[in-house]
């Protein structure tokens, strides 16, 4: 009889037949996320529906540190050109009655003598205004007639190569001060480089600011919205949150670069635009109302990032040393700021801030119910401080919300271990872990979390991608990924990062979603974003898998539907032979559909081949136990239905 028990004790311990009953984890529903972060042009020139590059002549030397990344000529007319052909013109910058004092700059047009064919001014938007034939586009400026009456003006549309005019409207200004004008304009044709024009007719000095061209056709139709095409790719990851808007965004270069979210709401001429701690300028077009907008659309719940009062520590070129802090004198006023965004997020439309969100047209809350309380801060005696006291105002003031502290920006050492000790000593309800990493590493630390503390901080895995976009970065990413789910207890949330970049605009790599004018091109990493969101289960079941992709492997049950999905990774250049033990599960085996994502260990997806690693899709028939000969570095999804 014992001779039994061990025979069969060696064969569980060897084959890992485990009872597929015997081993079951609750996963968090909120697992897969998305973080947006306005890196690499994600915000404008990205997902940000204006057309226009610096609409309101805010563009300033100072946004751009040289030393860093130059923009050559990066001025206060940057992408705007004069059309003075057989004319004579003059161009200033002025700030005496702006449009609205936080927008203090505007252009003053002088037009001296008109030519033939009108004087002006053309704006190429970001490398070339693209348009689409036949569809609406919504121009809005604001003009003020200095000089000059009953000013006709002709608003076009251009294409960039040919000069030949895609769509033309008329204008006639008069009257002094500041009135918005508004037109729509429908090309003929499209064009991927077009400029807008906008020539005056008759000698005048005009005053112009807030120059916009929107397409009607944003994501969801909202106006002031986002890019439909860059905003269904993000929609089609399911994300259940959105961490926003950083990053060092969100903490800033320097005190006076703080991310304020009080000067990102409002109508668009009121915001007070600001230099990016990326070395270009941030509209805030797209503010916090459109960020909220944006995850209620997509089903996804806003987690806003507010600094821990102290700036990046990465400001003033000063890599690692250059945090600041806010004076204590000023932190009642910054604890305010924290508190009214949770106002501007929940609070009654009766209320101060709820009254703001009910103006811009949602009167109901927006159901906020975490918030992160720095990013990646190095955790010095000022950090520790200031977080205490902002913790603890949000959580008098709103027990409601939980909150998540900060963890520095590696997987270790004396930030991460600082970050979570305070993060314990406030009873913080998550940490944010922060890491980037080469993909060996990735695969050598799948055991990390299975040790972590089930009391206490659950961990928010705020930042993390290997460096690159090969297949193989996204394999190693995926079996992470794998690990997360089994430690779906414990990780409540996970975001890749960054998400978005703009080709040519870019401050880092790799990324998850690449864009330009033309197209939207998903990373390999993207789709494995994709597959483990779309293929998400609520129950981990251990002992399913034996053979080498067993660690790489997992089972999780979607607890809605009680299909079972399976997630097999295999990282090495051969193939790999797993076994998978379902039995005590019940599933139609027949109908299971298995998607595979493979390739060579380093295919990427780029411009040039968007579509050289997509996920495939084929009808399987499953068993409650069987072998599977898992392709050379692949990701291979089967859901069985209940
Ligand atoms: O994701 C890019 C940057 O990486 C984030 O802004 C920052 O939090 C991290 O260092």
């Amino acid at each position: 009889m014992k001779r039994t028990l061990l025979i069969f004790a060696l064969c569980v311990g060897l084959c890992g037949t485990v009872d597929a009953k015997s081993k079951k984890t609750p996963i968090s529903e909120n697992l897969f996320g998305i973080f947006f972060e306005d890196l690499n042009y994600a915000a404008d020139g990205g997902l940000y529906g204006e057309l226009i590059q610096n609409r309101s002549f805010e563009y300033s030397p100072s946004d751009v540190d040289k030393g860093r990344n130059p923009h050559n000529n990066w001025h206060y007319f940057t992408a705007w050109s004069m059309e003075r052909d057989n004319s004579i013109c003059t161009i200033s910058l002025e700030g005496f009655d702006p449009v609205h004092p936080n927008n203090p700059h505007y252009l003053v047009f002088d037009a001296l003598s008109v030519g033939p064919d009108g004087v002006g001014l053309s704006n190429d938007g970001y490398d070339g205004i693209p348009l689409k034939g036949g569809e609406k586009y919504y121009f809005t400026t604001y003009f003020n007639v200095l000089s000059g009456n009953d000013v006709p003006v002709d608003v076009m549309l251009v294409d960039g190569k040919m000069k030949d005019v895609l769509a033309k409207g008329e204008l006639r200004l008069d009257g002094k001060g500041w009135k918005k004008y508004e037109l729509d304009l429908t090309p003929s044709v499209a064009s991927d480089s077009a400029s807008l024009r906008i020539m005056f007719r008759k000698p005048s000095k005009i005053a112009i600011d807030m120059v916009s061209l929107f397409p009607s056709n944003t994501f969801r139709g909202h106006r002031n919205g986002l890019r439909a095409d860059i905003a269904e790719t993000i929609a089609a990851l399911k994300p259940s949150f959105v961490r926003f808007p950083g990053g060092c965004l969100a903490h800033g270069d320097g005190l006076a670069n703080i991310y304020n979210w009080k000067n990102t709401i409002g109508p668009v001429e009121s915001r007070k635009s600001d230099k990016n701690i990326w070395n270009y300028h941030q509209s805030f077009g797209l503010g916090y109302f459109e960020y909220l907008q944006f995850c209620e659309d997509i089903g996804a719940k806003p987690i806003p990032v507010v600094a821990s009062g102290v700036s990046c520590q990465n400001s003033s070129r000063t890599p690692g040393t250059g945090q600041e802090a806010i004076a204590m004198e000023d932190m009642p006023a910054y604890i305010q700021d924290v508190l009214d965004l949770i106002e501007y997020c929940n609070g009654p439309a009766t209320s101060e801030w709820g009254s703001r969100r009910a103006e811009a047209g949602h009167p109901e809350p927006f159901n906020l119910e975490f918030i992160g309380i720095g990013n990646e801060d190095n955790i010095t005696p000022e950090f520790e401080e200031r977080f205490k006291m902002i913790v603890n105002a949000v959580k008098a003031k709103h027990p409601e919300i939980i909150i998540i502290g900060t963890s520095g920006p590696f997987a270790n050492g004396f930030d991460f271990d600082k970050g979570w000790e305070s993060a314990r000593e406030n009873e913080v309800g998550l940490v944010d872990e922060h890491y980037y990493c080469n993909p060996d590493w990735f695969l050598q630390n799948l055991q990390r979390y299975d040790s972590y503390s089930r009391k206490g901080p659950k961990v928010y895995l705020g930042e993390y991608a290997s460096w690159g976009n090969t297949l193989f970065n996204a394999i190693s990413e995926a079996a992470y990924m794998t690990s997360l789910e089994r430690n779906g207890d414990v990780v409540e949330f996970a975001s890749y990062a960054p998400l978005l970049a703009r080709i040519g605009n870019t401050q880092w790599n790799p990324d998850m979603i690449y864009f330009d004018n033309k197209g939207v091109y998903p990373t390999v990493n993207y789709y494995v974003q994709k597959l483990f969101s779309e293929n998400r289960g609520s129950t981990n079941i251990d002992g399913v898998f034996t053979g080498d992709c067993a660690p790489t492997s997992s089972c999780v049950v979607d607890g809605a539907t009680g299909d079972i999905v399976l997630k097999m990774v295999n990282a090495q250049e051969t193939p790999q032979n797993v076994n998978v033990n379902l039995k005590g599960l019940k599933g139609n085996w027949r109908s299971a559909t298995l998607t595979e994502l493979k390739g060579d260990r380093n295919d990427m997806n780029t411009r040039e081949t968007p579509d050289k690693v997509k996920p495939e899709s084929r009808t399987f028939e499953a068993s409650s136990r069987f072998d599977y000969e898992l392709p050379p570095m692949s990701l291979t999804v089967i859901r069985i239905p209940n």
